[in-house]
């Protein structure tokens, strides 16, 4: 619900336990007034401190900028008096920086108009309020648009600058939200990671100063992520308050956490402005990338719920939403560029009896691509590998049953490439210096439009040629020089931002011209795992690391935002080919399941004993594939916090359904078996568990005891089904 209270001019945003208020001042600054749990009144100017000291400028004009470092400013603005460095910095034609916003408008309306050219979560049953602010001296506009998404607890926010004046103007900052906090928070949460270990969870203490987490790659990496969470003090999984922001952005990102003289935490997130400028002509808008806010006060685990609702709901693209996704086997770590269709073949024929639905073809299938430094860009199919065309190889892959999919890497550009070689100013590149490589490759120049409309109808043209279900979206090395030869001088600082733009209108295009298209991103594993491309691409390559050990870290810090259903994870070969740990074939298989279920290995090759697991493991995931995709997720012990076990539970929504996943890393001498409190079931239901009846909320009060397992990395999948689901 979204109220207006034209007499106090405040704003209130209420979700079913949240409220978020803003009110507007004498002279029409917009601030800040609360955010957590649901107040059920509008009467709180108060909390803005106007009456006190130094009184709003209309009130004490002398004391005008020590107002602007205090006042708890909405979207604050830089260059007028807040030295905190706000939200937004505009560079006029004078060459000058300081901007003032002021409300000017507002509008309340149901549904939700949504971003141009960029993803933003769907609208559905919100109201939204959008509050245009103006700075009439500079001839600009800033529009903050808010959406309620009152069962989630969510509340999404973007920003739109309008150029109202007739010169141009350039943005050098614009950040899409900031959150002013004055009490309770006292713990930041937030992810960090490098290749092959991705999304690990880190707690750290709120000091007086700054902390930021950002990135400067062209897209979110493996290094940091465009997620934070402030946590009160104690927080932990089931109690405490939590304030979460995500963005929905996949280029270079910037979060801040500021505590400040007055105790005061402001929390910014949004494009970073490193090497960002942007050249807005009269008439002109730009839209910053929308954030999804919430306030949980039920603990970390409830903030997650919230969150892998929300994106089931309003980011994923419907259609993948509940439909099942396809259990597959990628030649990757089988094969490497080491394969032709024959061998791809062989492994089909073999997957397909032990119940695997999909063949991946991953990277080296063009060109002349036999190592990775060459190909990238020329799309067509190596006749020498694939000797009988794409079509061919689908439609043989097809008639075993199975769905067929590809690998592609459409932004980047091997400089032993035709396409290179025809087009050598068609990628990004500082002007009279040498490009520098990465991975032998080469960034495509997305700002300039022929080279991506070039790149689409090459993949236009692969997709339409044989029966292609999937695509596995690839990028494997980080932007960095953020420079054009198609963008005039003025705005190259615009070439990151555009490169995301690029993506965003190729992926857009590709899965409305392939409507039934499962697209899979990828970024050297799981570099840019996102609320961005998940909107294109229901499921997401986690990590290259499919070592279960540390999958649990990965997989448990992924999940803390985005639902299993999202994450690609599969079996791979032990020793694992990135850390060469030894685990069992089951354990490997059981940390698969919390995703999209497949294999990374060559099944013609591994141990006879392997092999006759496989159909018992599929059909397990495909028993549990429907739960683990629309059910509550809660985690109960974490690897990375005890060295020793970690666990979670998926419960269905009806309650009647839930597995419970444990895993002891390190085997426990002379303890006793191992007792753990569930979560999620219907206290006065009865539940079945390894064919004893319990009450639940004697399992989620007393506990479940383990029967003891022996060794390490052992693995255990535990049904739960009320008695209601069982009779
Ligand atoms: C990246 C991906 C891998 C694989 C290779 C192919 O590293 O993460 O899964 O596709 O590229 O080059």
């Amino acid at each position: 619900m979204v109220i207006y209270d034209k007499s106090r001019k405040v704003f209130k945003l209420d979700t079913a336990n949240t409220s978020y208020v803003m009110g507007v001042t004498e002279e029409g600054y917009l601030g800040n007034i609360y955010y957590g749990k649901k107040v059920d009144t509008t009467d709180l100017v108060y909390a803005m401190r106007t009456d006190e000291h130094p009184f709003t400028p209309s009130k004490m004009p002398g004391e005008k900028i020590s107002f602007m470092d205090r006042f708890p400013m909405e979207y604050p603005f830089e260059g007028t008096g807040d030295s905190h460095g706000g939200c937004i910095s505009i560079k006029d034609s004078k060459g000058q920086e300081g901007l003032e916003l002021k409300v000017k408008s507002h509008n309340i309306y149901a549904g939700k108009k949504g971003l141009k050219g960029m993803p933003s979560a769907r609208g559905g049953n919100t109201m939204s309020l959008d509050i245009v602010l103006s700075d009439e001296a500079l001839g600009a506009e800033a529009v903050l648009s808010y959406s309620v998404y009152e069962e989630c607890d969510i509340i999404t926010r973007s920003v739109k600058i309008v150029n109202i004046s007739d010169t141009s103007f350039y943005i050098t900052k614009v950040l899409s939200a900031c959150l002013n906090l004055e009490t309770e928070v006292s713990d930041i949460l937030s992810l960090h990671g490098a290749w092959a270990r991705e999304r690990h969870i880190q707690r750290s203490k709120i000091s007086y100063g700054s902390y930021i987490t950002e990135s400067s790659r062209g897209e979110p990496g493996h290094q940091e992520h465009p997620f934070i969470a402030l946590l009160s003090e104690n927080c932990n999984r089931e109690t405490g308050s939590v304030y979460a922001m995500n963005l929905v952005y996949s280029g270079n990102f910037t979060v801040k956490v500021q505590k400040d003289q007055f105790d005061r935490t402001r929390v910014y997130i949004g494009i970073n402005p490193e090497r960002f400028c942007w050249k807005l002509g009269s008439g002109e808008e730009f839209e910053a990338p929308e954030v999804i806010i919430q306030y949980a006060c039920e603990g970390i685990n409830s903030m997650t719920r919230n969150f892998h609702d929300f994106f089931r709901q309003y980011i994923l693209p419907p259609e993948w939403v509940v439909a099942e996704r396809p259990v597959l086997v990628n030649n990757w770590e089988a094969t490497y560029f080491d394969f032709d269709d024959d061998k791809l073949v062989q492994i089909a024929e073999e997957a397909s009896g032990l119940g695997i639905e999909m063949l991946v073809m991953d990277d080296g299938w063009f060109g002349h691509r036999n190592s990775d430094n060459s190909s990238l860009g020329d799309w067509y199919a190596n006749r020498e590998k694939i000797k009988g065309g794409l079509k061919d190889l689908a439609d043989r892959i097809n008639a075993l049953g199975m769905k067929f999919g590809i690998w592609f890497e459409p932004e980047m550009v091997s400089p032993d490439s035709d396409l290179f070689r025809e087009h050598p100013d068609w990628i990004l590149a500082l002007d009279g210096r040498e490009a520098g490589l990465c991975r032998t490759q080469y960034v495509l120049d997305f700002s300039n439009p022929d080279v991506v409309d070039y790149i689409y109808g090459r993949l236009y043209e692969i997709l339409k040629s044989a029966n292609i279900e999937y695509v596995k979206w690839d990028m494997n090395r980080p932007i960095a020089e953020a420079a054009s030869l198609s963008l005039p001088p003025d705005r190259q600082g615009e070439v990151m931002h555009r490169h995301v733009l690029a993506l965003y209108r190729l992926q857009e295009r590709l899965v409305t011209d392939f409507p039934h298209l499962l697209l899979e991103n990828c970024s050297s594993g799981g570099a840019r795992f996102d609320a961005g491309m998940l909107y294109y691409s229901p499921q997401i390559w986690c990590s290259d690391n499919a070592d279960p050990v540390e999958r649990l870290m990965v997989q448990e810090g992924t999940h803390l935002v985005y639902p299993l259903s999202t994450t690609g994870t599969h079996v791979a070969d032990s020793p694992n080919h990135v850390n060469g740990r030894v685990t069992p074939f089951s354990t490997r298989a059981d940390i698969a399941l919390a995703g999209t279920f497949g294999y990374e290995l060559d099944v013609t090759r591994i141990s006879e004993e392997e092999r006759a697991m496989i159909p018992a493991q599929i059909e397990k995931y495909k028993k549990y594939r429907h739960l683990i995709q629309t059910g509550d997720y809660y985690r109960i012990a974490s690897f990375s916090e005890n060295n020793r076990y970690d666990s979670y539970m998926v419960v269905s929504k009806d309650q009647n359904k839930a597995i419970l996943v444990y895993v002891q890393v390190v085997t426990d001498s002379n303890v006793l078996t191992k007792k753990l409190k569930l979560y999620g079931l219907c206290p006065g239901r009865k539940y079945i568990v390894d064919g004893a009846e319990y009450l639940g909320s004697t399992l989620m009060n007393a506990g479940y005891i383990l029967k003891p397992l022996r060794g390490d990395f052992q693995s255990v999948v535990i049904e739960i089904n009320s008695t209601c689901t069982t009779a």
